[in-house]
C-alpha cells in the first residue's frame, strides 16, 4: 500500500520538500501519496495544499501525526519545535524526516535519537550535503591510496545572516528558537561533512564572535578539528551582510601527495593536483554523471531529479522498502557532538575538548 506522507511546516525548507515529494510521486519513482500539509499559519498551509493538490490542510501538527491517514511526517518547522513533534511521531510509530539541526542543544538531540531508535521507526535528517554530487565524487576521489595520508581540510562556509532575502522569516536571530548561530544552524552540515571526509573526530577547539549583536547568536565561528587519523581540519563559519552571497562553501583538501579544491557544495568542478604535478579538472557534467552512475540512477529521469530534492527520493524509497534511510539520527547526533564541543571550547577560552 502506498505510503501516506504529511508535511509539517510550510516555509522555506518545506517548499523544497513539497516539490520533491510531489515530483517523485508524479514521476512514479516512489509508491507514496501526499496526504496532508500542516502549518500553524493556515494561509500558508492552504497555499501549499492548493499547489500540490493535497486533500487535508491542518493547523494542528499533533493531530496530523496522530492520524491513521498518515504513515510518515516531514518536520520542517523552526528548530526549537522539532523535539515535541519528533517525540510524538516516534511514540505513534510514524516514520520521520526531520530537518537539521535536530534540536537547539545536544541533550535534546540525544533524547530524540534514543526515542526514534527505541520506537524502531525509519528516521532521516535533512543533512542534505550527504546527497551532494560534488561531495560524493570528491569523497570517492579521496579514497585513492596513491594520495598518501590525509593532512588537512580547510573549510570555509559563508552566507548572509539568514533573516532577510529569500529567507522570509527572522527566527534565526532568536536564540530561544534557533539555539545559537552560524555554527549550529548552518555549519552542522559542515561538521557532518568533515566527519564524512575525515573520519572520526578525536578533539576540537574553537572560538565564536558576535558582530551583528543578536544576543546568544554568533555570526562568526572558528573550529579546529583533529581526526583520529591525526589529520586536521579548520572550519570557518560566517554570517555576514553581503546579500549577493546566499550560501557558498569552499573546501581545500590536502593529502601528502595530492590536493583537491572545490568552490561549490552541490554541483560544480573539482580541481585536482597530484604529486606528479598533474592538474586535472573534473567538470561539472562529469561530476553529475559520476554521481548518478555511483548510485545506479541511470534513468534519464534522474538528470531532471537533481533539480528537486534528491534526499526526498532516498527517504521515501527507503521507507517504502522497509530500509533504514540515511543520513539517520545517529549520524546527525555525531555532528551535533562536534558542534557542541566547539561551543564548549569557545566558552572555555579555546581549550582543547576531547570527544
Ligand atoms: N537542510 C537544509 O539545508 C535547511 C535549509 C533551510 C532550513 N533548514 C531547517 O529547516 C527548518 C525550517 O526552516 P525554514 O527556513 O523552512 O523556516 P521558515 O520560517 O521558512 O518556515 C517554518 C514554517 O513552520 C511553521 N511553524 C512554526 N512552528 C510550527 C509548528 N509547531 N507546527 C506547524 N508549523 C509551524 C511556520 O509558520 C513556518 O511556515 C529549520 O530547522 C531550519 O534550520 C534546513
Amino acid at each position: 500500500m502506498a505510503l501516506k506522507v504529511a508535511l509539517i511546516g510550510c516555509g522555506l525548507r518545506g517548499r523544497f520538500h513539497s516539490v520533491g515529494i510531489r515530483s517523485f510521486i508524479r514521476l512514479g519513482l516512489v509508491d507514496a501519496t501526499y496526504a496532508a500539509v500542516c502549518d500553524v499559519d493556515e494561509s500558508r498551509a492552504r497555499a501549499f495544499a492548493e499547489a500540490a493538490g493535497v486533500p487535508w490542510v491542518s493547523t494542528d501538527p499533533l493531530a496530523v501525526i496522530d492520524s491513521p491517514d498518515v504513515d510518515a511526517v516531514y518536520i520542517c518547522v523552526p528548530t526549537a519545535a522539532h523535539k515535541e513533534l519528533v517525540l510524538r511521531a516516534a511514540e505513534r510509530g510514524k516514520h520521520i524526516f526531520c530537518e537539521k539541526p535536530l534540536a537547539t542543544n545536544l541533550a535534546d538531540v540525544e533524547e530524540m535519537t534514543a526515542a526514534v531508535e527505541r520506537a524502531g521507526v525509519k528516521a532521516a535528517v535533512g543533512l542534505v550535503l550527504r546527497h551532494s554530487p560534488i561531495l560524493t565524487v570528491l569523497k570517492s576521489r579521496m579514497e585513492d591510496p596513491t594520495l598518501g595520508r590525509l593532512m588537512l581540510i580547510v573549510f570555509r562556509d559563508d552566507q548572509f545572516f539568514p533573516i532577510q532575502g529569500h529567507y522570509g522569516s527572522t527566527w534565526r536571530k532568536d536564540r530561544a528558537i534557533a539555539g545559537s548561530g552560524t555554527l549550529l544552524e548552518h555549519s552542522i552540515h559542515d561538521a557532518d561533512v568533515l566527519r564524512w571526509l575525515g573520519g572520526e573526530v578525536r578533539s576540537v577547539s574553537g572560538s565564536i564572535r558576535n558582530f551583528a549583536g543578536h544576543e546568544g547568536v554568533e555570526d562568526l565561528a572558528l573550529g579546529r578539528i583533529e581526526f583520529e587519523s591525526g589529520a586536521q581540519a579548520q572550519l570557518s563559519s560566517i554570517w555576514h551582510s553581503v546579500l549577493g552571497r546566499p550560501s557558498t562553501r569552499r573546501l581545500e583538501v590536502f593529502f601528502e601527495k595530492g590536493v583537491f579544491f572545490i568552490d561549490h557544495d552541490f554541483l560544480g568542478p573539482i580541481h585536482v593536483q597530484t604529486h606528479a604535478l598533474n592538474a586535472e579538472v573534473v567538470t561539472e557534467e562529469e561530476v553529475r554523471r559520476r554521481y548518478l552512475d555511483s548510485l545506479g540512477l541511470t534513468d534519464p529521469l534522474f538528470n531532471d531529479a537533481l533539480r528537486y530534492s534528491l534526499e526526498d527520493y532516498f527517504f521515501l524509497k527507503d521507507v517504502c522498502a522497509g530500509r533504514r534511510p540515511f543520513p539517520d539520527f545517529r549520524t546527525a547526533l555525531e555532528a551535533h557532538r562536534v558542534v557542541d564541543a566547539i561551543y564548549r571550547s569557545a566558552a572555555a577560552g579555546g581549550a582543547e575538548i576531547a570527544l
